[in-house]
């Protein structure tokens, strides 16, 4: 049974010790709790995740907190849009039961640099980890301090940061936490441009182009499909994203638990960020490769 049932009853909470005597008595109560952790700027993206989040527990708490750990210098911290009251009335029409969104000097009380991290290894390299150096140390750790807040049953993570998931399932098995990590497909715009809150950062103009990140993948993804050799098709996928106006940051193959792909690797994921103006675009799309043949031996 939701506790939120009437969609007007979501609780907004700061405080650690508010949250953790909140969430105590649900927990008495024998009731499942769901996480869903976000910094906020509230798209159909991160709705479907509450959607999921409200199918599957009795609880649905989610999280808003930009997170100072997982941007580098150079970043976009301070840009980074803040729009709280628009995502509090989103979650409560999802039916989101607890909003915590506490403060920096509430989750990391001696300052970034004293703070204990955690560190996940090899998932976190390369891809998105090669160019933003740290940002995962940044995700595990305020993931994991979230996660020890709300002790949820299960949580819920968009497929968009594909490589964010990986590091946050290893984490959770290498540290044997007991918690259900449920990845939900990429909600797109109609011309299929994956949400993400900084979508907001394009111009009208950029925002035209964008689109061509996807449909470049989709095309590469046919001619993987197709047996075509992964180098040829990484190649012409960097010349299109070239011409398109993007300059690319990555574009790989790799197979699901993001290891290298072989012959042998039948489910793989096409994996891209690009920067589009002020913009670094990520996106990716699953590849069923051909059985070996001559071409997919070129792997
Ligand atoms: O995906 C995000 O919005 C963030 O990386 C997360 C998981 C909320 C951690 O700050």
């Amino acid at each position: 049974m939701p506790v939120n049932d009437d969609k007007t009853a979501m609780h907004t909470l700061r405080d650690i010790s508010e949250l953790r005597h909140t969430l105590r008595e649900h927990r008495l109560r024998g009731q499942r709790i769901a996480l869903v952790p976000t910094m906020g700027n509230l798209h159909a993206g991160h709705l479907a995740l509450v959607a999921r989040a409200r199918q599957s527990a009795d609880v649905v708490v989610a999280s808003l907190f930009v997170n100072p750990m997982q941007f580098g210098p150079g970043e976009d911290l301070d840009a980074y849009p803040r729009t709280f009251e628009a995502d509090q009335t989103q979650l409560t029409e999802a039916g989101c039961d607890i909003l915590f969104s506490p403060t920096v000097s509430a989750l990391y009380p001696n300052g970034l640099d004293a703070q204990t991290l955690v560190h996940v290894p090899e998932m976190g390299e390369g891809l998105c980890g090669g160019s933003r150096p740290g940002h995962f140390d940044g995700v595990s750790t305020v993931v994991s301090m979230l996660f020890n807040l709300v002790q949820p049953d299960v949580a819920f993570f968009g497929q968009k940061d594909y490589q964010q998931l990986a590091v946050i399932r290893k984490m959770v098995s290498d540290l044997h936490l007991p918690i259900e990590i449920i990845g939900v497909p990429i909600v797109r715009a109609e011309d299929g441009l994956a949400l993400s809150s900084r979508n907001g950062y394009l111009s009208q103009q950029e925002r035209a182009v964008a689109p061509a990140l996807y449909q470049t993948l989709c095309s590469l993804r046919d001619a993987l499909e197709h047996g075509e050799s992964v180098e040829q098709v990484l190649h012409r996928g960097h010349t299109a994203l070239y011409d398109a106006g993007f300059t690319p940051d990555y574009l790989e193959l790799r197979d699901t638990m993001l290891g290298p792909v072989t012959p042998s690797t039948r489910h793989a994921v096409l994996l891209a960020a690009a920067h589009l103006g002020p913009a670094r675009l990520i996106d990716n799309l699953s590849v069923q490769l051909p059985a070996a043949t001559n071409a997919s031996h070129q792997r």
